[in-house]
């Protein structure tokens, strides 16, 4: 396949950047705490071939849902190589992972149960993790998204719960808390933030009369940004926050990058449908929408190329629509750019997280994904949705 020839729109993946940005992130780890294990976000982006890709570099998966689940096994990742987090797990699904050696992170009241249900029928002891919530916005001000109101995952540090639930736990016959789980997703994804998620970890471990098995910071980094924090830059800070209280061969590091990994290897390719002008604006519109690369609606800037192939002239403004017929659809403001006309390209890049899960079936359905290999072939690894695949399940 020819990339001049590919019906726009679609996402496209650069394996090599993926690549790039799996490699970097593993010579880190190895540099800083050789005992890792990495586990991929898969709500970041759940493409079945971005999880295959993943278990390559012996990659392991995050999931927070049984379909996640489902769909990580479906993919070919057993139950030790899945990473269970998160609210939403099922008590088969939960029940299926203790027994079967996979990581769990218990998260609330409701599993702590189940637990106390299942420890009887475990015939040796496993070893699970549990999430600590606790007050980073004291010693990152502002960087938080909920601010004063904090998480809402986990048990609590500051009024003693995590430390309780670890006491709960480990009464029972044969499980014992040997992990803790400290995701917290900054604004800023700033060192600051992970120093103080280390120094969480080092205070609960020094009330513990053993040695925790894991420590998983979660996600929430930067990856492949020019400009940007480094992985180099972020381990170093982690693990010299780690070293006061635990061994690198005693005590594992776990991360679960997301958007790290997968953001900016991955471009939305869209082609101008119109132009025209009102009382106000030049406004264009593409074969893309906002819900495809920004389902929040919250960016406000985007990395972006234009493909023109003649000469132009300078125009001072154009609004740059999406297809929908919404009209706060709007991608961005074009200024004393080459003015756009009809079947010119626009790549949107960095695009790959938090847009392909995201993204509704509202007016269009799912576009096509390609991935652009490391000897530049290009492959489909998920076709554009129909109406066929609209419409099933539905009945009418
Ligand atoms: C538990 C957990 N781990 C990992 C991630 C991935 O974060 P990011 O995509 O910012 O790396 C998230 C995102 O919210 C998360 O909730």
């Amino acid at each position: 396949m020819k990339e001049e020839k590919l019906e726009t729109p679609y996402f496209l993946l650069h394996e090599e950047k993926l690549e790039r940005n799996i490699l970097e992130l593993k010579a880190a780890l190895k540099v800083y705490w050789n005992n890792y294990e990495i586990g991929y976000s898969c709500k970041t982006n759940s493409t079945p071939w971005i999880m295959k890709y993943m278990k390559k570099y012996d990659i392991k998966m995050e999931v927070v849902s049984d379909n996640e689940y489902l769909l990580a096994e479906k993919v070919g990742y057993k139950n030790k190589e899945i990473i269970f987090n998160g609210p939403n797990k099922g008590k088969k699904i939960f029940k299926r992972a203790l027994l079967n050696g996979g990581y769990i992170n218990i998260d609330s009241l409701n599993e702590v149960e189940w637990l106390e249900e299942i420890d009887s029928n475990l015939l040796e002891e496993v070893e699970i993790g549990i999430r600590v919530n606790f007050d980073l916005e004291k010693d990152c001000p502002n960087e938080t998204a909920y601010l004063k109101d904090g998480s809402r995952f986990g048990f609590s540090y500051e009024n003693g719960d995590v430390l309780k639930v670890i006491e709960r736990v480990n009464k029972l016959n044969n499980i014992k808390i040997k992990g803790l789980h400290i995701h917290n997703t900054t604004k800023t994804r700033s060192i600051r933030a992970y120093e103080s998620i280390c120094k969480c970890a080092c205070k609960i471990a020094i009330n513990l009369n053993y040695t925790l098995k894991y420590i998983d910071i979660g996600g929430g980094f930067f990856g492949g940004v020019p400009g940007k924090t480094t992985f180099n830059e972020y381990l170093e800070r982690i693990s010299t926050v780690l070293k006061t209280t635990f061994e690198i061969s005693k005590t594992k590091l776990i991360i679960e990058p997301g958007s790290a990994l997968i953001g900016s290897p991955i471009d939305f390719v869209c082609e101008v449908i119109d132009v025209k002008d009102t009382f106000a604006k030049r406004i264009v519109t593409v074969n893309g929408s906002r819900n495809l690369i920004d389902p929040f609606f919250m960016k406000n800037s985007y990395f972006y190329n234009l493909v023109i192939k003649d000469d132009r002239k300078i125009k001072k403004e154009q609004i740059i629509c999406g297809y929908t017929c919404l009209d706060n659809d709007r991608l961005m403001r074009l200024e004393n750019n080459q003015e756009l006309k009809r079947g010119d390209i626009i790549i949107f890049e960095k695009v790959g997280s938090y847009t392909i899960t995201l993204s509704p079936l509202f007016i269009e359905y799912f576009p096509t994904i390609y991935v652009k290999k490391k000897d530049n072939e290009i492959i489909c690894v998920r076709e554009k949705w129909s109406i066929e695949e609209f419409l099933q399940k539905q009945i009418f």
